[in-house]
C-alpha cells in the first residue's frame, strides 16, 4: 500500500497538503506562543537586570521574524492549494480580514522592537498578541 492510499484508509492529509499545513502550523506556533512565552518571562527577566528583557527579546525576535516568512509563505501555498477563487463569499471575507491582521501584527511587532516609551511598547505589544491570536482563529476558521 503506498503513502497516498494508507492516508485515504486512515482518514489522514495526504503528503503534501501535511507538509503545507504543518509547516504553516508549526511557524504559527512560534509566533503566536512565542508571544505569550514572552508575556510570561519578562516580568522574570526584569529582576535579572534593566538590560535583561531587550536580550530577551532580541533572542525571541531571530526566531519570530523568520517563523513569520514562513507563515507568509506558506499561507500564499495554502491559498494556491485552496483555489481560493473557487471558495464561498464568507470564506473570502474571513480570509480578507486574515490579510489585514496579519499585516497589523507584523507591523504592531515591528513598532514594538522600535518604541523608545514604556506606552509604546505596551501598546504595540498588546496590538501585536492580541491581533495575532485573532489570526490563529480566521487560520482555523478557514480551515473547516
Ligand atoms: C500571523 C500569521 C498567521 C497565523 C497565526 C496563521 C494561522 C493559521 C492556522 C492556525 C490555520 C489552521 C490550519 C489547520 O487547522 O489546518 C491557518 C490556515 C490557513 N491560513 Fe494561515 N496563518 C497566518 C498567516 C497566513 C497568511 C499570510 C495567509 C495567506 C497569505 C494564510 C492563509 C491561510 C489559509 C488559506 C488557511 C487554510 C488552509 C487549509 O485549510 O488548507 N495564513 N492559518
Amino acid at each position: 500500500m503506498d503513502v497516498q492510499s494508507f492516508a485515504a484508509d486512515l482518514s489522514l492529509t495526504p503528503g503534501l497538503d501535511a507538509l503545507r499545513l504543518f509547516l504553516h502550523v508549526a511557524a504559527a506556533t512560534i509566533w503566536v506562543g512565542g508571544m505569550f512565552v514572552m508575556l510570561g518571562l519578562v516580568p522574570t527577566a526584569r529582576t535579572l537586570g534593566p538590560d535583561a528583557p531587550k536580550a530577551l527579546a532580541r533572542a525571541f525576535a531571530k526566531l519570530s521574524w523568520p517563523a513569520f516568512a514562513v507563515l507568509v509563505l506558506t499561507g500564499f501555498w495554502n491559498l494556491a492549494a485552496l483555489h481560493a477563487e473557487s471558495k464561498s463569499m464568507s470564506w473570502n471575507m474571513v480570509m480578507g480580514i486574515k490579510y489585514l491582521l496579519v499585516i497589523l501584527t507584523g507591523l504592531a511587532a515591528w513598532l514594538h522592537g522600535r518604541a523608545s516609551s514604556k506606552a509604546a511598547m505596551g501598546a504595540w505589544g498588546s496590538i501585536a498578541g492580541i491581533s495575532a491570536v485573532l489570526a490563529l482563529l480566521a487560520g482555523v476558521l478557514l480551515a473547516g
